[in-house]
């Protein structure tokens, strides 16, 4: 698949749409200005996010189903809402934003991991799926970033700076996947081992739930 992200002018960019909150399940997209403002995208970036903190076992479910409707439903909802206009600028590509917790949960995040789980596998299918139109959707991984959603969060943080740079980089050599730091490089080579050394390991470093 050739990537035509070298070629998108920083005008056609289009990141978090300004006025799009598509975040809970009962949200429909719909944006009046839609289609006026967004003739000719050729790169979608859902970067939207949020961590609620809730249990899933005991926590508030409207929380967990909030959670779920930002990662997982309002990153579907936008992606249906512009494949086709990207398709008609020729395929572009879409850039979901993804994490380490896709990979794994962690204590006080197991509603965020699993919303992001099921982001990334969101993410494979939906690049089966626009392959056809020559779309390329990247999954992009990370671990932790100084940002406002990691401001609980002590432990090493990545510049978020880092994580276009790499993203975009990975546009131009066609990768549908970037791992961007090494906590997610070692999340994902944990997968196909044993999780209970893993896990045992995750308690020791980030303590339990
Ligand atoms: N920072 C990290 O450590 C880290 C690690 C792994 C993955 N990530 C992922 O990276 C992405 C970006 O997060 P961030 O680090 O930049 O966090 P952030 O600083 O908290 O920013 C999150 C952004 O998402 C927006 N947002 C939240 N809900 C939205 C909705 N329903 N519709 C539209 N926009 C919405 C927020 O806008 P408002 O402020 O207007 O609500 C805010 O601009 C997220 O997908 C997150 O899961 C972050």
């Amino acid at each position: 698949m050739t990537c035509r992200s070298s070629c998108i002018p920083p005008e056609q960019l289009c990141c978090s749409p300004a006025g799009l909150r598509p975040a809970t399940p009962s949200s429909g997209l719909s944006h009046p200005s839609l289609p006026e403002t967004a003739k000719e995208v050729t790169l979608l970036v859902n970067n939207a996010g949020i961590s609620t903190g809730a249990r899933l076992s005991t926590g508030d479910l409207a929380e967990i189903r909030r959670e779920m409707g930002t990662h997982f439903w309002g990153t579907l909802e936008v992606i249906r809402a512009f494949a086709p206009i990207l398709a008609r600028g020729g395929g572009g590509a879409i850039v979901n934003v993804l994490s380490a917790l896709s990979w794994f949960a962690s204590p006080g995040a197991g509603s965020y991991a699993a919303a992001k789980a099921a982001e990334w596998n969101m993410t494979n299918g939906v690049r089966l799926e626009l392959a056809g139109q020559g779309t390329l959707v990247q999954g992009v991984f990370l671990g932790a970033a100084d940002t406002d959603i990691a401001a609980g969060y002590d432990g090493p943080k990545i510049d978020p700076r880092e994580v276009p740079r790499r993203s975009m980089d990975g546009l131009l050599d066609d990768r549908i996947e970037v791992v961007v730091d090494e906590w997610s490089a070692m999340v994902k080579e944990s997968l196909s081992q044993d999780p209970a050394p893993f896990y045992a390991r995750m308690t020791d470093l980030l303590g339990a739930s």
